[in-house]
């Protein structure tokens, strides 16, 4: 959720009535937390946390490094101005920024995203500058072992030392619906895991839509991950009633929503499967209810969406029924 969010006190409400886990949208970001060099910033995320402590709710992390909402001196020269960063200077960047804010919420926080979207949507390797990413470019394959994911250690690493309490993860989207980025995502972990890189989690975004991907196709991957000794997290799952970008804005109608109810049903019956399995620890919502989605803006913007279980009056929708009237698993907001 955003901070802004609890200003509106019935959402707040009903985000402490329905769920019990939170996760901050964006205040936890690289932009927001350290917006000039060595100057944190915890006001806004201290706001949730101190929500989420006071509902008796727990907190999970969102995101130490990405390449997104990310302040412009990260990768420039000493002066933060001009020129760009070397590798040495990054990742003293990066040791601080994590150390600092993880440290910050140490013992409050139970899973971190540590890293977010570090995997291509073009090859089977890591996201580089050609998907706007410098992390790769500039650290490199600082400790030589032949393998370009030296941000990646670094960064878990960096995390796990100030806080080796809480779960690491990585997350990513589309891990559900391509095979190529399932398999980079499983080859990347079990690499890195038999370098012993302190990972636990997998966490898969899970920003689906009505028409796809199937929930065999969700459990395919949750299991694939599973093998590897990982648990796995559902960390911003949200159902979009469009299947393209180039869909007109709609209403949803009734037939709409209970398609909608109707695959959620099956979702959560598999998450429940999955969680009396051991293989999946949280479910987290990308937004609490339809009037709080970021898919109203994103891939279209203004084009109104509804994805979630409770509608723009906060009002549940058929999904919400068709989940609590199925199982009894509680998820995260
Ligand atoms: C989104 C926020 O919800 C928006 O408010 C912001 O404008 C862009 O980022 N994957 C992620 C999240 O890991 O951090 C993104 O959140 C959604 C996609």
């Amino acid at each position: 959720m955003l901070v802004s969010t609890l200003n509106n006190t019935s959402q707040a409400e009903l985000i402490r009535k329905q769920y019990d886990s939170i996760t901050a949208g964006n205040e936890m970001k690289w932009d927001v937390i350290e917006p000039s060099e060595g100057k944190f910033n915890f006001t806004n995320a201290d706001t949730i946390a101190d929500f989420a402590q006071y509902s008796g709710m727990k907190l999970r992390g969102h995101t130490l490094l990405w390449h997104n909402q990310v302040p412009n001196w990260l990768f420039k020269g000493p002066d933060g101005q001009t020129g760009t960063a070397i590798r040495d200077l990054l990742i003293k960047r990066l040791k601080n920024h994590i150390e600092t804010e993880v440290t910050h919420y140490k013992g409050k926080i139970y899973t971190w995203d540590v890293v977010n979207e570090v995997l291509s949507d073009k090859s089977a390797g890591l996201r580089g500058e050609d998907e706007n990413s410098h992390w790769k470019s500039i650290i490199g394959d600082a400790d030589g072992d032949g393998y370009d994911s030296d941000f990646i250690e670094l960064a878990f690493k960096y995390a796990h030392e100030a806080d080796p309490n809480a779960l690491l993860a990585i997350n990513d989207y589309n891990l559900e619906s391509s095979t190529t980025k399932a398999d980079a995502m499983y080859d990347l972990v079990k690499r890195l895991k038999a370098k012993g890189v302190p990972i636990d989690v997998i966490g898969m975004q899970m920003h689906i839509s009505i028409a796809y991907p199937s929930v065999s196709q969700v459990k395919q991957a949750i299991e694939k991950f599973a093998s590897l000794g990982v648990k796995v997290e559902v960390t911003e799952l949200d159902m979009s009633i469009y299947s393209s970008p180039s869909e007109q804005e709609k209403k949803a109608t009734d037939s709409i929503l209970s398609d909608q109810a109707q695959k959620y049903k099956e979702l959560f019956d598999l998450f429940k499967e999955e969680s009396q399995k051991g293989n999946l620890i949280s479910v987290t919502f990308w937004g609490s209810a339809d009037n709080d989605t970021w898919l109203d803006n994103f891939p279209v913007k203004g084009r109104l969406d509804a994805p979630l279980l409770f509608d723009r009056e906060l009002q549940p929708k058929p999904a919400y029924w068709a989940i609590v009237n199925s199982n009894k698993l509680k998820s995260h907001k």
